[in-house]
C-alpha cells in the first residue's frame, strides 16, 4: 500500500454490528417494504452487506444514485451535482438511503431534500459511520453502525484518491 493505514474497526466487528443494524431495521419495517437507495460509490459495500441482514420476509428493492460534491481530497464543498439519477420513482415508497459516512452533512442534506420533494411515503437515513464533530448541516441520521472521531478513514466502500474501497475493515489513513 502506498499510504500508511492502521486498522480502526476490524472486519468481524463491522459484520456483527451490521447484523444488529439489520435486525433493528427489520423490526422497524415489519409489514412494510424497504426501497434502499445507495449513494455510489461509497455506499455500495455497506448496502449489500446490510441488505443481506434484512429479514427475508420484508421485500427489499434497490436503486442507485451518484452525486459528486466538489471539494478537496478529504473535505466536501457542499456543491452537489447529480451524476446518475435514480432509475425508479420513489413516490409512495418507504425509502432508506444508505451511505458510507456522514461528515459535514452537506451531501446528504442536499440529497435528502431532493428526495423529499419526490414524495416518498417515508424517508430514513442509514450510514455506516457518523462523524458528528464535523457536522455543518442538521441531518437526522436514523441508523448508524459506528459513531467515530474526526479522522480520515478508508475501507468498506470509503476511498482515498479512489483507492482502498475494497478493504474489508475500516482503516485510518495517516495523512
Ligand atoms: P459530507 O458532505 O461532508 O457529509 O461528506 C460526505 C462524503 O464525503 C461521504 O459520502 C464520503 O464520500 C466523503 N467522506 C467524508 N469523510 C470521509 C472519510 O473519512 N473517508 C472517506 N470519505 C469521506
Ligand atoms: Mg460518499
Amino acid at each position: 500500500m502506498k499510504d500508511r493505514i492502521s486498522v480502526m474497526i476490524p472486519e468481524e466487528k463491522i459484520k456483527s454490528r451490521i447484523a444488529e443494524l439489520g435486525e433493528e431495521i427489520s423490526r422497524d419495517y415489519e409489514g412494510k417494504s424497504i426501497h434502499m437507495i445507495c449513494v455510489l460509490k461509497g455506499g455500495v459495500y455497506f448496502m449489500t452487506a446490510l441488505s443481506e441482514r434484512i429479514d427475508p420476509e420484508i421485500p427489499v428493492s434497490l436503486d442507485f444514485m451518484s452525486v459528486s460534491s466538489y471539494g478537496d481530497d478529504t473535505k466536501s464543498s457542499g456543491i452537489v451535482r447529480i451524476i446518475k439519477d435514480l432509475d425508479e420513482p420513489v413516490e409512495g415508497k418507504d425509502v432508506l438511503v444508505v451511505e458510507d459516512i456522514i461528515d459535514s452533512g452537506r451531501t446528504l442534506y442536499y440529497l435528502l431534500d431532493m428526495l423529499r420533494a419526490r414524495k416518498p411515503k417515508s424517508l430514513r437515513l442509514c450510514t455506516l459511520l457518523d462523524k458528528p464533530d464535523r457536522r455543518e448541516r442538521d441531518v437526522k441520521v436514523d441508523y448508524t453502525a459506528f459513531v467515530v472521531e474526526d479522522n480520515f478513514v478508508v475501507g468498506c466502500g470509503m476511498d482515498y484518491h479512489q483507492n482502498y474501497r475494497n478493504l474489508p475493515y475500516i482503516g485510518q489513513v495517516e495523512l
